[in-house]
């Protein structure tokens, strides 16, 4: 595997889930498969369970990990080419990422969204420069359309705790004060679709995700209808995709509280189990007896992500 963005790179799910149990009852089975090889992070935005995460995965293969934050530290990177850089940053991408990528073997990037210019998010323009200026393998660490390292870890999650073959899984637009990227329901919608699950997208009007991502899921837009017999509920509150509407691209369209989940909306499911990806913003997301109940999933999903990103970054290493 050279990059790791889409649902498709990982190659059929059925495998990847039974790496993932492989994995599982044992993370240090491949732990020589690094040696002398080295993984390096770049954070160009916060984080801690990515970050965390795929520094153990990566110690549980064997490899050295060295962890970069853009703009901490380093020099200011200039990501856009023809700019003249009299302003405050040092360097360009251009140079960076060679340089960079001279120091390792594989290449984790995190870099969001700006919200502002749709064209450029959804072209994937920094993590796109990596790809093909590294000359090394490259996996999104949250990129600004996508979140596979989360999405993988939360089919892993379903995958755990479902108690049918077949589970109802229900995407939720919910309230959130800032303006949040769409990249994590973006892949938890494109792996939902990859999995044998029934999946269901409920947002107000005007949240419609990119095709590209949703390709014809059922979208309702009442929320309690949505929720009928759920099994799981994964909240997630995003900005505006400006699908219908370009010009709304990064907007926050609704403030409307009665998308936070609390008990009244998981009263009609099936009594599902509550996801989120973390970090969240309690009684905005989420109520806490929700995420405080015996049925929230957070913390294993969080948990899954050594999981995921263990398998990504081994599939990595055999294709050196
Ligand atoms: N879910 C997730 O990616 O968390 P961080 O932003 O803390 O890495």
């Amino acid at each position: 595997m050279k990059t790791f963005l889409h649902a498709s790179d990982i190659g059929p799910l059925e495998q990847a889930l039974a790496e993932a149990r492989e994995i599982k009852a044992d993370r240090y089975k491949f732990e020589t498969l690094g040696r002398h090889k080295t993984c390096l992070l770049i954070f160009f935005n916060n984080s801690l369970r990515t970050r965390l995460s795929t520094q153990k995965a990566a110690r549980n293969l064997g490899l050295d990990v060295i962890v970069l934050d853009v703009n901490q530290g380093a020099w200011k990177l200039e990501t856009e080419r023809g700019v003249v850089m009299d302003g405050d940053k040092s360097e360009h991408l251009l140079e960076a990422i060679p340089v960079m990528a001279s120091y390792c073997d594989l290449i984790g990037v995190r870099t969001f969204a700006g919200l502002i210019d749709r064209k450029a998010d959804y072209a994937e323009n920094i993590l796109t420069q990596f790809i093909c200026h590294s000359g090394k393998p490259v996996f999104s660490m949250e990129s600004a359309t996508a979140h596979p390292l989360q999405a993988f870890a939360d089919l892993i999650t379903i995958e755990e705790h479902k108690t049918k073959v077949r589970p109802k899984v229900v995407l939720t637009w919910a309230p959130h004060p800032r303006a949040l990227p769409q990249a994590v329901p973006n892949s938890f919608a494109e792996w939902m679709r990859a999995a044998d699950v029934d999946f269901v997208i409920t947002h107000p009007e005007g949240y419609e995700l990119d095709p590209l991502f949703v390709g014809n899921a059922r979208t309702e837009y009442d929320q309690m209808k949505a929720f009928e017999g759920a099994d799981f509920v994964y909240a997630k509150n995003w900005s505006c995709p400006g699908v219908t509407n370009p010009a709304d691209y990064g907007k926050i369209l609704s403030r409307d509280m009665d998308w936070c989940v609390t008990s009244r909306q998981m009263a009609v499911t099936d009594d599902a189990r509550f996801m989120h990806c973390l970090p969240v913003r309690r009684n905005m997301i989420v109520s806490d007896e929700v995420i405080e109940s015996p049925r929230s999933l957070v913390i294993p999903e969080a948990a899954n992500r050594e999981i995921s990103a263990t398998i990504v970054l081994k599939r990595m290493l055999e294709a050196l």
